[in-house]
């Protein structure tokens, strides 16, 4: 992989030349490792200024720190070539001065030792016992490592008077005037105990959310789309125009404290102060006495953290006791009291070999980017998706381009963007196919849609194999033994045209069992499956079908109504039967059309009574019986003139619900009347009756 390969474009900076991927083998020592180590350090110092000068990485995280980690071991073999001016000795880059005053931090502001494995972590807390001299861990914070950037803001009196970035560690750019535009940092401090003078610290992000709605803006008037929520921070930090940074949505958590006057016992004493004067501090911070239960939150955080608003890039450990913290000290670019556990990167770059379109079964047409393999997110990628034609435009990406792709949880991977200087040659603009791969038709880009379409539903050979592969899916009528290949296979032979064919596949046995790799055995398993899935429940049926938003949920809502499917099936091909179906809770009125013209379309009647001739039959939803007792059940009730919201069936069917027999005439037997707008002799009759009667407020509060 041509992963360290730069093509400078007309920046001021001097890009190195070609460095080789540290995985290459090193020959010699002597003058190969001096070699190395000043390759290493160039291509270091080089991307340094890319990420923290420029905000525009041309790798990822993760090449980073391998190029880092090389040559730390490199130096660590070799004291000897150990020098100041080496990055290992450095934080970041050296500031920007262009339009920014420098500012000097008091106190430095220093970077992390990193660690993947468990080991890093048991070798961290071995480090630090034997520096103390104790036999037991002391106490550590676990706080979670915000992916965005440092940040140090002064505070004197309690007044704000500075921000500044972290820069190189010792001197940053004032970013006061930006800064100031964020809602989280108060302009002055609040509590008790505010020091003469304090630098807090943390870190300044953006929330997932907030990243991507910025990104779409972005793309609507054609500016610079980021390709992370970090990037898209630090950009907007260093705006020099705070308008624009206060139209970003900017945000900032304390974590910690640079120079002050005060003393704080305790890591958790300072940010509980932070939090007194004002701040937002980091959620969930955690203390551990031992690495086994450190370790259980490490691993589960692993899993969840993508369920948390912003990005977070590890765990920080933090020795706990402020004095044992000064006792430890530092060790070069990094304290020896803290350590970052970092999880795997969720970004990485890679050369995007070709784009490929895929057909939906709605005949959504879905650009697939072919991938060199990339370890991303803690799996091998091959495939991301680029969503659709204005994606590709918005961020320029064309074939042969060195890209970042994202694998963020389970999330399907997508490609972010190309990566800087990551272009050959000659590479054109993507153009977007104009026929169906599949069928050939010409594909549509429907007003008000970002998707093109093929319209060929019932013909493109795409959208056949994908409607078939849903409908055999897991949560459908999950046939073992139909998997992609078996599916591939029947269509290719001919054995099956559409999902029906399925159920009529026991008539061609003697033919199945001829396939080359298949045999009689697994044939007739198949078979069986199949024979044994007829009996379909309602959810499943429904879901398989295909019919756009639709699936399982609303399937049992429908089937709570219409517990027969047929009764189901004859209200959808009514006249009425749109607006019967919105009227259901949690259905809107684009379900209830795109549920009429499925039923309604002849091709699909068809395959319904090909599914009917088959054998097929769905089984009756069986509605959930009503635990709770309300003041319907049991009870006669009659319905009269028009109700605010319900249609009457509704109506009726939700009092059928709560266990109430619904009549149409009023007697002295009737228990409620429920009346509405218009109500006439009903309404007179239950008064004279003496029937108790009630709104349609009464029937749904009694649900
Ligand atoms: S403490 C001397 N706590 O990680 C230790 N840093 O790679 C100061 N970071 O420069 C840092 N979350 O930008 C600390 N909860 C946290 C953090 C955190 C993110 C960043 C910070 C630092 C970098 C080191």
């Amino acid at each position: 992989m041509d992963l360290f390969s730069y093509n400078p474009d007309n920046t001021t900076d001097d890009a190195p030349d070609d460095v080789p991927d540290s995985g290459e083998e090193q020959k010699g020592a002597g003058t190969d490792v001096q070699k190395r180590i000043a390759e290493l350090r160039e291509a270091i110092s080089y991307h340094n200024r890319r990420y923290h000068d420029q905000d525009d990485p041309e790798i990822s995280d993760a090449e980073f720190d391998k190029l880092f980690n090389e040559l730390v071991k490199l130096e660590e073999d070799h004291p000897e070539l150990v020098t100041d001016d080496s990055p290992t000795q450095q934080v970041g880059a050296v500031p920007k001065a262009a339009g920014r005053k420098v500012v000097k931090h008091q106190q430095a502001m220093l970077s992390l030792g990193n660690g993947f494995e468990h080991s890093d972590i048991e070798d961290f807390a071995t480090r630090i016992c034997r520096f103390l001299g104790l036999d037991t861990m002391p106490e550590l914070v676990a706080e979670y490592k915000i992916d965005g950037l440092s940040c140090s803001i002064r505070y004197e009196d309690g007044a704000l008077v500075q921000a500044v970035t972290r820069g190189n560690g010792q001197e940053g750019e004032d970013i006061t005037e930006n800064v100031k535009t964020l809602p989280d940092i108060p302009f002055v401090l609040k509590g008790k105990n505010i020091p003469k003078v304090v630098d807090v610290r943390g870190e300044i992000y953006m929330t997932r959310e907030e990243f991507e709605a910025l990104n779409d803006r972005q793309a609507e008037k054609g500016g610079k789309v980021f390709a992370n929520p970090r990037n898209a921070a630090a950009g907007s930090i260093r705006q020099l125009d705070s308008k624009i940074a206060a139209e970003r949505p900017l945000r900032f958590f304390a974590y910690t404290l640079g120079y002050t006057d005060a003393k704080f016992e305790s890591h958790t004493d300072q940010v509980a102060a932070l939090k007194d004067w004002g701040f937002t501090i980091v959620p969930d911070v955690k203390t551990f006495s031992s690495l086994e239960p450190l370790f259980d939150w490490y691993e589960k955080l692993s899993k969840t953290r993508f369920d948390l608003p912003f990005a977070i890039d590890g765990i920080v450990y933090k020795v706990n006791s402020t004095a044992l913290q000064e006792r430890l000290g530092f060790v070069a670019r990094a304290p020896r009291w803290a350590i970052a556990h970092k999880f795997p990167a969720e970004q990485a770059s890679t050369v995007l070999l070709d784009i490929e379109v895929q057909v939906g079964r709605t005949g959504v047409v879905t650009p697939v980017a072919r991938l060199d393999p990339v370890y991303v997110g803690g799996v091998t990628v091959s495939n991301a998706t680029l969503h659709n034609e204005d994606y590709i435009a918005e961020r320029d990406i064309r074939i042969c381009d060195k890209v970042f792709v994202e694998r963020a949880g389970d999330v399907i991977p997508k490609v972010v963007g190309t990566a800087p200087n990551g272009r050959k040659e000659g590479a054109e603009p993507y153009k977007f196919p104009k026929q169906c791969p599949a069928c050939k038709s010409e594909l549509v880009r429907l007003e008000g849609e970002a998707a093109h379409r093929c319209l060929n539903h019932f013909e493109c050979p795409a959208q056949i194999e994908a409607s078939i592969l849903h409908f055999v899916g897991r949560t459908q009528f999950d046939i073992d033994g139909l998997g992609e290949k078996m599916v591939q296979m029947l269509l290719e032979k001919e054995f099956i045209k559409s999902a029906a064919d399925i159920f009529t596949l026991a008539q061609k046995r003697d033919e199945l069992i001829e396939l080359e790799g298949y045999g009689e055995k697994s044939i007739d398993a198949l078979l069986q499956a199949i024979d044994e899935s007829k009996i379909v429940s309602y959810p499943r049926f429904l879901a398989a079908l295909g019919i756009p938003m639709v699936g399982n949920q609303v399937a049992s809502l429908l089937g709570n109504r219409w517990p027969k499917f047929d009764d189901f099936m004859h209200v959808a091909q009514s006249e009425e039967g749109q607006e019967t179906i919105q009227n259901i809770d949690g259905i809107g009125p684009r379900i209830a059309e795109n549920v009429c013209d499925f039923f309604k379309n002849a091709r699909n009647q068809a395959q319904l009574k090909a599914f009917l001739d088959a054998g097929v039959r769905v089984a009756d939803f069986e509605v959930p019986t009503m635990e709770k007792e309300t003041i319907f059940t049991g009870k006669t009730v009659v319905l009269t003139g028009t109700l605010p919201t319900l249609s009457r069936d509704e109506a009726k069917h939700r009092l059928q619900k709560m266990g109430a027999k619904v009549s149409s005439s009023i007697s002295a037997k009737t228990d409620y009347l429920i009346a509405g707008d218009k109500a006439g002799s009903k309404l007179k009759k239950a008064e004279s009756l003496g029937v108790e009667v009630l709104s349609e407020e009464d029937l749904l509060s009694a649900e």
